[in-house]
């Protein structure tokens, strides 16, 4: 049979291009140097043998193959995947990209038959298949490690469910909240990201086998049937579409880009958190290293590269957006650019989510230091101003009012919120009694903020609960 496809490579002996039926000449070695892409896309061997397994199968079936011809490719395609375990497999430049390199070395291990695999079957359908199995899997892999990280976060606020520290806004000393409840929020954001990445995962699965070159093919392929086997849901409806849509690694990368925002945002607190003058937490030297001229540095160099690394899955998304934003349909050379873009943002990530769950594992909070911090910066003045309105039932406004007046004198008298004499309260306004000292205390803030997602401890105990039901 002969095959159909525009982007039909002919196996031919190593030295000539696949396509060598309608060139006399050789590319230029400048040719070859840009055109090559198997350095990168040998990442794509595993899914690449499994769409040639499927298709093969397929083939048979539906009778566009003899079985001698597909038992022959299928042993040689087990060889192949054996080969490229065992790091035996040739991966050669001249054979450009990881499709034609499989190709290549099936023909030398089968013979003839292997030049029966391409049938009905284009580089563009292939590549477009190899890569979406590939992101699948990142964003299943992903997904995992995000929740991995999520459970050591819950382990780390269940033991933490108490621990004062002060809640910031602008960086500032806002209300007291627990650490607990600090680390959770984090559980949130990871839960909506493992959420995105299951989402993008559901919508991209859908197989593109069998559009071939753009336009389809007249061979009475079961498009159904790779698409099964290969555990997609069912198969691309359009094959202009199929060939030509990388939103599917694209919606990846935006998932996880935010995914990476929210370890940069930890990381960057764990820095902050760590310095000697917030004093928070400290890390063991498993985490931290040391300065080669500064004996007592430990630093963060983890959190450190963790906030950088997200620039590479921010920067992926970008790059690939520009390489996609001009073109035309159908298939075009420049998305042979998806996969460095994509590969390298996924393992930035990767990486990054398991130093971070190391970290958090490894966190210890300074519990004295920063409930003295939490206490610090009349964080309770909030507490105050609510204690006028419940029990003297002032309007918020002039509670407000008499509070940051309350704030001024003991900034005056060099005290807190707490050590300020009832006389001085009483002469901003006299119906004060000495039960408002009751509230005054991070500890009494941060209990009595109960409403529901409040960091009042029984409130965080109840997320975490719930946190626990989802991940196990
Ligand atoms: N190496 C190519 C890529 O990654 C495979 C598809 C090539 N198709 C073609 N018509 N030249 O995009």
């Amino acid at each position: 049979m002969t095959n159909d496809s525009s982007d039909a490579p002919q196996t031919t002996p190593a030295g000539q291009a696949m396509w060598g039926g309608r060139f006399s000449d050789k590319p230029a070695e400048l040719m070859q140097a840009i055109n090559v892409s198997i350095g990168f896309d040998r990442r794509l061997a595993p899914q690449d043998l499994a769409g040639s397994r499927a298709h093969a199968a397929m083939l048979r079936k539906a009778g566009v193959i003899s079985s001698e011809d597909e038992a022959a490719i299928q042993q040689g395609l087990a060889q192949i995947g054996e080969e490229i375990a065992a790091g035996t497999f040739p991966f050669r430049e001249e054979y450009e990209d990881i499709h034609m390199n499989v190709e290549a070395r099936l023909r030398e291990l089968i013979g003839p038959s292997a030049g029966r695999l391409h049938t009905a079957r284009s580089r563009n359908d292939q590549v477009a298949l190899d890569f979406r199995m590939w992101v699948r899997e990142a964003c299943e892999r992903t997904a995992g490690l995000v929740q991995a990280l999520q459970r050591a976060l819950l382990a780390k606020a269940e033991a933490h469910a108490e621990t004062l520290m002060p809640g910031f806004t602008h960086l500032q000393p806002a209300q007291p909240v627990t650490f607990g409840h600090h680390l959770m929020a984090y559980v949130e954001m990871f839960g909506r990201d493992a959420g995105r990445f299951a989402d993008a995962r559901a919508r991209m699965n859908e197989s593109p086998l069998g559009a071939a070159a753009l336009a389809g093919s007249p061979f009475p392929i079961d498009r159904h049937m790779t698409a099964q086997a290969l555990g997609f849901e069912r198969p691309t409806a359009n094959s202009l579409d199929s060939v030509s849509d990388r939103d599917f690694a694209l919606e990846a990368l935006a998932a996880g880009s935010i995914c990476a925002l929210h370890l940069s945002r930890l990381a960057e607190e764990i820095v902050v958190w760590m310095t000697p003058q917030f004093g928070f937490v400290r890390l063991t030297d498993a985490f931290t290293t040391g300065s080669s001229i500064m004996p007592q540095k430990k630093n963060p160099d983890a959190a450190e590269l963790v906030r950088a690394k997200a620039g590479k899955a921010l920067g992926s998304f970008q790059q690939l957006s520009v390489v996609m934003k001009g073109l035309p349909l159908a298939y075009s050379k420049d998305m042979q650019e998806d996969k460095v873009p994509t590969f390298e943002a996924f393992d930035a990530l990767e990486l990054s989510l398991r130093a971070m769950t190391g970290m958090v594992a490894d966190l210890e909070p300074n519990a004295e230091r920063m409930a003295a911090a939490a206490g610090a910066g009349f964080s309770t003045a909030t507490d105050l101003a609510d204690w006028l309105v419940r029990e003297l039932n002032l309007p918020f406004r002039d509670a407000h009012h008499v509070t940051g007046a309350a704030v001024k004198r003991a900034e005056e008298l060099g005290c807190d919120l707490p050590g300020l004499p009832l006389a001085e309260l009483q002469a901003l306004e006299s119906r004060i009694t000495d039960r408002v000292y009751e509230v005054l205390t991070p500890e009494a803030s941060v209990a009595s903020r109960k409403s529901y997602g409040g960091t009042a401890p029984v409130q965080v105990r109840a997320q975490i609960k719930r946190w626990k039901e989802v991940l196990q």
